[in-house]
């Protein structure tokens, strides 16, 4: 994970530098630091934790200089401390680093054998003195920094600066993302174009093995096998006041609301008025014989959802995985097969690495992202951008509805086009969505006291039957991320194959049971939970709530929906609770400990 941003520029770095990492915070947040040249001078500031405190250091401890480096980092190798904050120094140079060494270990003992002495446990700060090391045999520091990447192994993004050198800075990338952002007699470096938003629109994506030597004025790009380079300079349109809160004390409450015009926003690009689905044309599902769905985390309980809809509406065998088992366990990718990987950020590694493994396999990639210029959308064959908006919170919320109703569309298509029949009232009922989220969201009065209860427990149990498990393994994701409770999510049906051992009066049942057609089966597995004493929250609608509610502790009331669209709705109390419940325990709502919004580290 961790961000990067460097600025080779004609005004003062520090403030831009951490304006660009203030948009990269949520890659990490362990530590921060940057690095600048000031009349040939570097020197550098670090601060543990927050941004935040990088700027109180700054304001004591200001750092002149007009082309700088800087970092946010999610600890891999060393605790957060300001040791192992980066910028990394040797000598004259500074590094910062996205990515894992995975080779530091021979490369300290070498460099230890070499007399050289380590201040840090990190990773990265091999790479500062082999770098030194290589000036001191005489090497330019172009030269220095090509031959150092020569001996790393791993996945790295990396942005070298040089004592004495006002003007030069090094961008590589192996495994990693990294831009380069072209101003007006300036260069910026990011590891997105997020990051460089505020400075300019012209953005140049480095590709794998890239080496970058910018000056303020000029960029020299080398593919890995050392040939001059010809990237493409794209003009991006991004919203650079992304980073407000609109009025809301956290993000994750502003992306909540926001689903209601997320969502319209998805259907006006993929449904047209005359309900006709407009997916990208290249996607032809009557080709296709099986569907492979790949993602992490809450992408991958999208896919698990897409699962009941592809095989229920659309009859196509479904598999489903997540990225960083798939990766590895080398699957057979028969002809016939449409791969399709959901990733909000785009870039997440695991996700990637399991794009690459069926890139020429598969019959087609489409790739499911908020963020339209990744990597895993510039390495899909469709994309299909799933147009939630920027999401700061590190909990996704608004880009797991989109991902579902795009999912949903997509097997709605893939019904269409294999000639099954659609359910009844779908696509048109899609269009209501909106609106019964704006309801759900409105009533969240209740769920705010039913998670000041919850906040007591010490383990909680969510429970979903059909298209509503994998809203369960979601809401004890939500939960566990946010309020540190330990939370399981199990298919109603499998509780009395073990979990139910764990019911007592002090684990609460979190029941997710519209009044389908499951609803009895469900129904009884909470019965089975209450009569071991255990409190059920029941998440229902009105005739559920009418036909279920004796002996549950709580019940949460939605609206009334079609069938196949109550996991997207369903997700607005899941949403909610980890919300309120992390509210009532006092734990940082958008940023939890421990976690990182794009994970860029397998
Ligand atoms: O950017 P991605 O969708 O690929 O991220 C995948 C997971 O890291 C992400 O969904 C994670 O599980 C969320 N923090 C959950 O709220």
């Amino acid at each position: 994970m961790c961000g990067i941003v460097g600025v080779l520029g004609n005004h003062e770095a520090a403030p831009i530098l951490v304006e660009g990492l203030k948009r990269l915070e949520y890659r990490g947040y362990d530590s921060a630091g940057i690095a600048t040249v000031d009349a040939g001078k570097l020197a550098r500031r670090r601060a543990v934790g927050k941004l935040a405190n990088l700027s109180d250091l700054l304001v004591h401890e200001p750092l002149a200089g007009k082309s700088g480096i800087g970092h946010t980092r999610w600890a891999t190798h060393g605790a957060p401390t300001v040791d192992n904050a980066h910028p990394h120094r040797a000598g004259p140079v500074a590094v910062v680093h996205n990515g894992i060494i995975e080779n530091f270990k021979e490369l300290r003992a070498n460099l230890a054998a070499d007399g050289f002495e380590f201040s840090t446990e990190t990773d990265t700060e091999t790479v500062a003195l082999l770098a030194e090391r290589h000036l001191r045999n005489g090497l330019s520091p172009q030269e220095a920094a090509y031959q150092t990447i020569g001996e790393l192994d791993g996945a790295f993004a990396l942005a070298f600066l040089f004592d004495g050198h006002d003007d030069l800075m090094i961008a590589t990338r192996k495994g990693s993302p990294l831009a380069i952002g072209h101003g007006d007699g300036e260069m910026f470096v990011g590891s997105d174009a997020i990051a460089l938003a505020p400075f300019t629109d012209q953005i140049t994506y480095l590709e794998e093995g890239d080496f970058a030597i910018l000056t303020r004025t000029s960029l020299e790009i080398r593919d890995q096998n050392g040939e001059l380079a010809n990237r493409q300079k794209r003009l991006i349109q991004l919203d650079v006041a992304r980073i407000d809160k609109g009025g809301h004390k956290h993000f994750m409450a502003k992306e909540i609301a926001e689903q209601p015009t997320a969502i319209d926003r998805a259907l006006a690009a993929y449904l047209g008025h005359d309900n006709a689905i407009n997916l990208p044309e290249a996607l032809d599902f009557s080709k296709i014989e099986r569907v492979t769905l790949v993602a992490c985390g809450t992408g991958y309980y999208a896919c698990l959802a897409a699962k009941y809809w592809f095989e229920q509406i659309a009859r196509v065998p479904v598999e489903v995985d997540v990225a960083s088992e798939f990766r590895y366990r080398e699957p057979p990718i028969t002809p016939g097969t449409l791969a399709i990987f959901v990733s909000q950020s785009g870039e997440t590694a695991d996700t990637l690495a399991a794009l690459r493994y069926t890139a020429g396999k598969a019959t087609q990639i489409a790739g499911l992202v908020n963020v339209p210029e990744s990597s895993i959308a510039r390495e899909s064959d469709v994309v299909l951008p799933i147009l939630a908006g920027p999401e700061i919170s590190v909990a996704s919320t608004k880009a797991f509805t989109c991902q579902l109703v795009i999912l949903l569309l997509m097997a709605l298509k893939a019904a269409e086009q294999r000639g099954t029949s659609l359910p009844a009232g779908l696509p048109q009922d899609l269009r209501s969505l909106p609106g019964l989220i704006h309801q759900t969201i409105a009533g969240e009065s209740k769920v705010k006291s039913v998670s000041r209860e919850l906040a007591k427990a010490q383990d909680i149990i969510f429970l979903g039957r059909g298209h509503l498990y994998p809203l369960a393994l979601e809401g004890a994701l939500k939960l566990k991320e946010l309020s540190y409770i330990h939370a399981e999510g199990y298919a109603s049906g499998e509780l009395k194959h073990g979990p139910i051992a764990l019911i007592d009066e002090n684990v609460p049942v979190v029941v997710m049971a519209p009044s389908d057609a499951l609803f009895d089966k469900t129904v009884s597995n909470m019965q089975e939970v209450m009569a071991r004493g255990g409190k059920v929250v029941l998440i229902t609608d009105a005739k559920g709530a009418q036909l279920a509610s004796d002996g549950v502790t709580e019940t949460l009331v939605l609206p009334e929906v079609n069938d196949a669209l109550s996991p997207i709705l369903y997700a607005i109390p899941a949403q909610q609770i980890a919300y309120y419940t992390a509210i009532a325990k006092g734990t940082d709502v958008d940023q939890p400990r421990n976690l990182a919004k794009s994970v860029t580290v397998e």
